[in-house]
Order: structure tokens, then sequence, then C-alpha cells
């Protein structure tokens, strides 16, 4: 089922997030013993994270039990400043009582990135559970949408977009000159739970023609996405303006 939520503001939607994580969190410990989350990238999810660390969820969240991957990863070292996992750790990994050998970073600054990506989707397949047939399956994934309507690393007019079979690939983005490594569509739209965080006025236009715009041929990223299970879209009233949706 998809259900988009309009809040406030980034805090309300990082309350909000935060609650579902706790509550999908307890069912996937309770049914099949870990909860398996894929954490976005990115600016939007570090108040979500730094929100997780500091509330009371920091207590009422079973870490233990808990399994951290990441959707994307850029081509740098684990401590660059443009890190996702730098911004995931400092803003919660190393806050909370998760234990680091539950946290899997994505390694994009591999020597041979293709390799380590094939190294990450073997990961999932040993450690996720799956679903009815056979595939992986996450509990949760955070996405976050850039302003070209990108998601994770699934850049518009990259060839992972057509990617099938992989979970995880390599990816040369030319609007950037680098190397990113990504989750692909079906291991994300395999995910029992998928929630796209979109916050800001940057993101009021390509909001608009990602959920209103049905016409836009190809599609972008973010809309090509196809969950089997629930996505919950969180934005803000300032994304929402120009949408449907706003207030
Ligand atoms: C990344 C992210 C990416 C992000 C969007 C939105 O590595 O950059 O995974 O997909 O979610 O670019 O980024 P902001 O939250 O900074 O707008």
């Amino acid at each position: 089922m998809k259900e988009i939520h309009v809040l406030s503001d980034i805090g309300s939607i990082s309350q909000a997030v935060a609650e579902k994580w706790r509550v999908l969190s307890e069912q996937a410990i309770s049914g099949h013993g870990g909860f398996h989350i894929a954490l976005s990238g990115g600016s939007t999810p570090r108040h979500l994270f730094e929100f997780l660390a500091t509330s009371d969820y920091s207590k009422r969240i079973d870490w233990s039990r808990t399994h951290i991957y990441f959707g994307d990863e850029r081509s740098v070292p684990a401590d660059h400043k443009d890190s996702n996992f730098k911004m995931a750790s400092d803003a919660l990994l190393d806050r909370v009582k998760v234990p680091g050998s539950q946290v899997y970073r994505m390694p994009a600054d591999a020597d041979d990135i293709q390799k380590a990506a094939e190294e990450y989707s073997r990961l999932l397949k040993n450690n996720l559970p799956a679903s009815d047939d056979g595939q992986v399956q996450f509990d949760l994934v955070l996405l976050g949408m850039g302003d070209d309507g990108h998601t994770a690393s699934l850049f518009p007019g990259t060839t992972i977009l057509e990617e099938a079979d992989k979970l995880v690939s390599a990816v040369y983005v030319d609007k950037m000159a680098t190397w990113r490594m990504s989750l692909t569509f079906p291991v994300i739209n395999n995910a029992r739970n998928i929630a796209v965080l979109v916050a800001g006025d940057n993101k009021k236009e390509i909001l608009a023609k990602v959920l209103d715009d049905k016409s836009t041929v190809p599609l972008y990223p973010v809309q090509m996405i196809q969950a089997r299970g629930d996505i919950d879209w969180y934005i803000d009233t300032a994304a929402a303006q120009s949408t449907s949706h706003h207030g």
C-alpha cells in the first residue's frame, strides 16, 4: 500500500519515521528474530538519526537485534565528510548500542568496486530473511530523493536502472564524474516496507512532477519503484507546496 504523509517540518517527519522504525522493528524481531534496515544517505535523514539517538527511542528500540545496512554509498573512505556511513555513524550508530558486527558498511571505495558490490550482494543473501519466493527481503528501506528524481544512487540515465538480477551494483554517475554503489530496484521493491523522506523548499518542483505528473517519460528513478510491500512517503509542507498533497 502507498501512503503519503504531509508533516510540518523535518522534525515531525523524524518523529513519525522513528515511530515507524520502532513498530516495524518490534514486529520483525518477534517475527524473525532481527530487524534488517537499509539507511539512506544525504542530508535529510541526519535529523532522524539524531532524533533516534537522543530521544527516548534510543531506549525503546532493541539495538542488539538491529542490523544496519546502507542503501547506497559514495566512493570515499569511511571517515570522509561525504561518506553516508560516516554521517550515520556520527548521528546515530556511535551513539546507540547496535553491535559493530551488525553494521554493514558499503565499501564503495574498494579498488574493485564491482567485486565489492557482488560481495555486498552475497552478504545480503546470507543475512537477510527471504520473502515467500526466496528473494532477500529488508524489513525497512529508507530512501531520499534528489532534485533530479534519483533515489539511493539510482540516477536518471544510468545503466543500473535496468538491473533486474543483481541486488547491489556499482554505477558510474557521469553528472558527478564519480562511482557509487547502490541497492538495485529488485531488492528495494521486495522490501516489506519502504519509507521515502523528502523535505525542503528545494524539492517542491521535482516532487510535484514525481507525485502528480504521470506523463513524465522516461520516469524519474524514484517513480520506477514498484513496491511489493508498503511504501510511505514522508514529506514536509515546504516540499509538498506545489503538489496536490499540499495542506
Ligand atoms: C546519497 C543518497 C541520495 C539522497 C538524495 C537526497 O547518497 O546522496 O542516498 O539518494 O537520498 O540525494 O539527498 P538530500 O537528503 O541531501 O537532499
